[in-house]
């Protein structure tokens, strides 16, 4: 596939023409893509489609589905790809198997959304020898030669974070004391660092705020009620809880009101979340999330316009940020949550 590809960019360059008979172009193709076939799939009898393998994280949120139907919507066979979709369940060691299939498999791109920042190195060096771009999604890796991915395209996590302290620091002006529980996510990944790193921030600006309790609930619905209970169990005082996605704001207000206590915008406790999905903003409307911070999951066309420009034989930017919003309980419409795509 790989050679193919050199050859349609030579021969793109020598006569402006040829795509058609290239592997590589974006035509369509009577083929169907088995875009939910594991790593392990043989990437064979690709009729000509750029074969793309993705490592994603899991599905561990309603970020995490979506993120994942956006990217198996784009890499279809009618769009010219052939998509080979892996699963990580949640484990770094996943990941590094099924990048070591792609390789194995001579895909033609290697596309990873990461758990965690670090402990990519030696198998993003194979993927590197073996001539394969690696595109990084969502979250950020933390490697010692930045050569070693092609680019990246995800959200700016730190600024979500900032995002969220300035709502807090105008909503709670002129409290004297405000007692902040953290649920974390996944801890390492870029996603829990930034957020992090802003409420952190925030905690030190403002000597009145006070982290109580700071814990992860691992972005899962499950995890963040579990910790939840055990927080309210040991904190009579708790004013705000600063959740890292919306899937643990869901599982922290239903402890929250098994504990018969009240959340939200006429609650006993202000709730701070991030991801902004439909099922987030619609708590968002209902009053009980405060304040919900826009992480944006459709990466399925950002990615494929990198693709799309590395096969025109073109260098695209290394970073990408993708632009978010925010949503404010009293200000938020249904028309708001009606005109998002997630
Ligand atoms: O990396 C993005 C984060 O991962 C989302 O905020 C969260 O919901 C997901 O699991």
């Amino acid at each position: 596939m790989r050679f193919k590809k050199v050859l349609c960019v030579l021969l793109t360059a020598a006569v402006m023409t040829g795509l058609a008979a290239c592997s590589g172009g974006r035509q369509p193709s009577p083929a169907p893509a088995d875009n939910s076939a594991g790593a392990s799939a043989a990437a064979d009898n690709t009729d000509g489609l750029i074969v793309v393998g993705f490592s994603q994280v899991g599905a561990e949120s309603d970020w995490r589905t979506a993120n994942t139907k956006s990217m198996q919507e784009t890499f279809t066979a009618d769009n010219g790809y052939k998509l080979i979709f892996d699963d990580a369940q949640q484990k770094q060691d996943n990941q590094i198997t099924a990048i070591r299939n792609f390789i194995q498999q001579e895909v033609d791109y290697i596309v990873l959304a990461p758990i965690g920042e670090t402990g990519w190195d030696t198998v993003l060096k194979e993927a590197k020898d073996a001539g394969i771009p690696v595109i990084i999604v969502d979250r950020m890796i933390d490697v010692s030669d930045d050569s070693l991915f092609t680019c990246w395209v995800g959200s700016d996590f730190r600024k979500e974070g900032d995002i969220a302290v300035a709502w807090m620091e105008t909503a709670l002006a002129g409290k004297e004391k405000v007692n902040i529980v953290h649920l974390q996510g996944t801890i390492g990944s870029s996603a829990q660092i930034g957020r992090s790193e802003g409420l952190e921030a925030g905690v030190s600006a403002n000597s009145g705020w006070e982290l109580i309790a700071q814990q992860t609930g691992e972005f899962t619905q499950a995890k963040g009620q579990e910790v939840m209970e055990s927080i309210l169990k040991q904190n009579s005082q708790i004013d705000l809880v600063y959740c890292e996605n919306d899937n643990m704001a869901f599982g922290a207000i239903d402890a929250i009101e098994a504990a018969g206590k009240t959340a939200g915008i006429n609650g006993d406790i202000v709730i701070i979340s991030f991801d902004a999905t439909h099922a987030g903003l619609a708590m968002t409307l209902e009053g009980k999330i405060n304040y919900n911070v826009e992480c944006n999951p459709l990466h399925g066309p950002r990615v494929e316009k990198l693709i799309q420009q590395l096969q025109a034989g073109q260098t695209p930017e290394k970073l990408a940020y993708v632009e978010e919003t925010a949503f404010d309980a009293a200000t938020i419409t249904q028309a708001d949550i009606d005109a998002r795509a997630y």
